[in-house]
């Protein structure tokens, strides 16, 4: 039954009953239709010719004379022979008794049924019988010179068969021909599906293709139609996938880039001491110093990597309380004051009235510390740093705005990527690992918030974050 689970079988099918089902229904009721006129025209037929015989009878007036009796025996069963009538023809007084028979079966019997009892009464009448293809027509037959008088019927019935074996014969070619066409129109359909089928499989192969992580693929689209746009949609997933296995390709190159730093300053370090004879007390403390820096470095690093890794996963639940902004940022600023006095950085804070929002503080703390830490980072001594706090009904805005070197045009949407630094800031003292704002734009963006980065090079640059107040669990899987 595998072939039954392809798509254009499956049509295949569809299309030969939805066409077979409503032309055989429409056959029948026509076939039906047209036995209904030939029964009809066939009675009508009946009926004249038992007439043209009684008209016979009356003109030779044998009924009312009983003369030559004989004579008119013979005369019924020649006629009954004749080759455009072929049938029994029985005639019976105005009592039902039968006065002369073709068949001879009938012969001095009453017969009163329904129907003669009719063509004495002048209703001349022809029907079929309800269960055998024999029609019966029953006519009077009047007194030539008294045309009220009746003096008996006249009875043909005749073998119809002809009538329905053509019936039949009609029958099976409309059934026949519905068939031909249902299997046709199916047969059609068959065919022109492979406009569906062909793409959907090129379609699949691309996707065993993409699977087998052969990324670099491409469909070739014709057309503007659902199946081009679902060809496109698979290019722009292709893309994505490329774009997403590049970046951590470069991620973890980065990652051994940045490790590997800190652990080549502490070997040439502590070779140098391990190679080096009668070396002095204050090297030792100088170098273990620089090796404990470049170790906190080093752990700096992992546990920033760490905290991203957490984020991405959303493995840190959600912590969300009503939180006071302005206290939240006093409480950030007053532990930067020391960093921003040393280089005699003049902190501005701007907030004109009670901003509560719900937020977790302590990952938010973290966003803002870090944007804040860069403000101040990437200023040079004597600069401003100013962080503003306002909203509006749905959202609360917090700006930090700086004075310092500022970020390039080309370079405002890379900062938020892991291990971005700015070239300007790449072999400074002061370039941290550029992990800081991805961590910052991640937070913001579980708390269903946006950033926004607006800076001049050399006049300094402002980051908005914008938070609702209102904190809605939609769109984040826990
Ligand atoms: N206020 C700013 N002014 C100028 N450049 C900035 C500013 N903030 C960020 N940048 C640039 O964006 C880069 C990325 O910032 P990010 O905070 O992610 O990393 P970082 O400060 O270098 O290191 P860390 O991981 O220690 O924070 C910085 O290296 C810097 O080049
Ligand atoms: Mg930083």
């Amino acid at each position: 039954m595998k072939w039954f689970q392809s798509l254009r079988w499956r049509l295949f099918i569809l299309f030969f009953i939805v066409s077979y089902l409503p032309l055989t229904i429409f056959s029948t009721v026509l076939l039906g239709r047209m036995e209904t006129y030939f029964i009809k025209k066939s009675e009508l037929e009946w009926l004249s010719k038992a007439n043209g015989i009684a008209m016979q009878i009356k003109e030779a007036n044998y009924l009312k004379e009983n003369k030559n009796y004989n004579l008119f025996k013979s005369l019924i069963k020649s006629r009954s022979h004749e080759k455009d009538l072929n049938c029994r023809i029985v005639v019976v007084d105005n009592l039902g008794f039968v006065v002369a028979d073709s068949s001879g079966t009938a012969l001095n019997k009453t017969i009163m049924n329904q129907q003669v009892f009719s063509a004495l009464s002048r209703q001349d009448k022809a029907e079929k019988a309800p269960d055998a293809h024999i029609m019966t027509a029953a006519v009077s037959v009047v007194d030539k010179d008294d045309k009220n008088k009746v003096l008996g019927a006249v009875i043909l019935s005749a073998n119809i068969d002809d009538i329905y074996s053509s019936l039949d014969t009609m029958k099976s070619q409309v059934y026949l021909l519905s068939l031909a066409t249902s299997l046709f129109t199916g047969l059609l359909s068959f065919i022109t599906s492979s406009f569906i089928t062909k793409p959907l499989k090129t379609l699949m192969k691309f996707v065993q293709r993409i699977t087998r992580g052969q990324l670099e693929q491409k469909v070739d689209v014709v057309g503007k139609d659902e199946i081009a746009e679902l060809g496109n949609a698979f290019n722009h997933m292709a893309e994505q996938l490329q774009q997403v296995e590049q970046s951590r390709q470069e991620f973890v190159s980065n990652v051994s880039h940045e490790l590997k730093t800190p652990l080549s300053s502490i070997k040439v370090l502590t070779e140098s001491l391990i190679f080096q004879d009668n070396v002095p007390v204050e090297m030792y403390q100088e170098f273990f110093q620089d090796i404990n820096s470049e170790v906190d470095r080093l752990n700096n690093i992992i546990s920033d990597l760490l905290t991203l890794v957490r984020l991405d996963q959303r493995e840190i639940p959600m912590n969300i309380t009503s939180v006071d902004l302005n206290e939240m940022t006093q409480n950030i600023l007053k532990r930067l004051i020391p960093l921003a006095k040393k280089k005699e950085i003049k902190l501005v804070y701007e907030s004109h009235k009670d901003i509560t929002a719900e937020i977790d503080e302590v990952k938010f703390t973290l966003a803002l510390s870090n944007l804040i830490e860069n403000a101040i980072k990437y200023t040079p001594s004597g600069g401003d740093v100013k962080v503003i706090i306002q909203s509006d009904l749905q959202d609360a805005f917090i700006t930090i705005q700086d004075t310092g070197i500022g970020i390039a045009k080309q370079e405002q949407s890379k900062i938020f990527e892991r291990f971005y630094r700015t070239d300007k800031t790449r072999n400074r003292e002061t370039g941290g690992t550029g992990l800081g704002l991805a961590i910052t734009y991640k937070t913001i963006v579980m708390h269903n918030g946006s950033i926004q980065v607006e800076s001049e090079e050399g006049e300094g640059s402002t980051f908005i974050v914008q938070v609702p107040l209102r904190h809605t669990w939609e769109g984040v899987v826990r």
